[in-house]
């Protein structure tokens, strides 16, 4: 984990930018230096005894020079507290944590693929694959066309439940015609979202015969490997779990079992 820190950063702003969405901007010269597209932070919501006393991990939407953003869903205690905070507060950040996305590997095209708030790390992939000159397109789904985020994106194709904007259905339904009907030269699939489209994904990407990573994003406490709080089951041969805040979050869907 090098480059890892804990401070208390400042807050920039935080911002109401979907439907119980919010984009929570803070200070970090520290973890935008070193952070990788993949990573995550590990956040305590309150500084004193009033808070959970647990850390919330979230993803490492963007760093924009010395600002890092976090992209999240307000759906519990700790959520909603962090998404009260003022610009001048501060928040205990702990990062960055886990690995990150594989973006060097070989292929021409990258195929991110996101499930509601599982957009979150996308932004920051974005950039860094376009620094590599690497042909994107972009695939989320969301239940509604009020929750759509899309900013700092590539080519993208949307999805919704609802109908209410862009495609009728789920967005690993938007996804597979389109690898029919497209050229795409090599490709790798990046995804991130609700386990239930990561399985269909990961079926999908294995008789299509492409290389898929994803960023899993179940429960967690610690978020440093000591308290084997985040199994995930492996394939293979070897220890039967890895660790998604230490192994992980990013996994290729042929090294784990979902
Ligand atoms: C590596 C990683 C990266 C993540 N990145 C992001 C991100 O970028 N943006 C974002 O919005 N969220 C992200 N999450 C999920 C986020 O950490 C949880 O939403 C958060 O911890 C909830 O805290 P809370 O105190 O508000 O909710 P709690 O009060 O603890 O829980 C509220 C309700 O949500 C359920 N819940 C809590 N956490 C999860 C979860 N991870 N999955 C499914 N249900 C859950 C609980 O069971 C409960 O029903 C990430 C998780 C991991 C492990
Ligand atoms: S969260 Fe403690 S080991 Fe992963």
């Amino acid at each position: 984990m090098s480059g890892m820190v804990q401070q208390l950063c400042k807050v920039q702003s935080c911002d109401e930018v979907a439907a119980k969405t919010f984009l929570l901007r803070f200070t970090s010269s520290e973890i935008s230096a070193s952070a990788q597209p993949g990573q995550f932070v590990n956040v305590l919501a309150a500084e004193t005894g009033e808070g959970p006393l647990l850390r919330r991990p979230f993803s490492i939407a963007r760093v924009d020079d010395n600002i890092v953003e976090l992209l999240f869903h307000a759906i519990g205690t700790g959520t909603i507290l962090l998404s009260r905070k003022r610009p001048g507060e501060t928040i205990d950040v702990l990062g960055p944590l886990g690995q990150s996305f594989h973006v060097d590997a070989d292929y021409g095209t990258a195929l991110i693929v996101a499930g509601g708030i599982g957009v979150a790390p996308f932004p920051f992939l974005t950039a860094d694959l376009l620094k590599r000159g690497k042909r994107i397109e972009t695939f989320v789904g969301y239940r509604n066309a009020g929750q759509i985020l899309t900013s700092y994106l590539q080519n993208i194709h949307i999805a919704t439940d609802d109908s209410s904007k862009g495609f009728h259905g789920n967005v690993v339904q938007l996804f597979e015609p389109f690898l029919d009907r497209t050229d795409l030269g090599k490709a790798k699939i990046f995804a991130c979202g609700p386990t239930v489209m990561l399985k269909a994904l990961t079926e999908l990407a294995k008789r299509k015969n492409i290389c898929c990573e994803v960023s899993l994003e179940g429960h967690m406490a610690c978020g440093v490997g000591l308290c084997q709080g985040c199994p995930v089951e492996r394939t293979g041969d070897g220890a039967k779990y890895a660790l998604v805040c230490k192994d992980g979050p990013i996994f290729l869907t042929t090294d784990i079992i979902l």
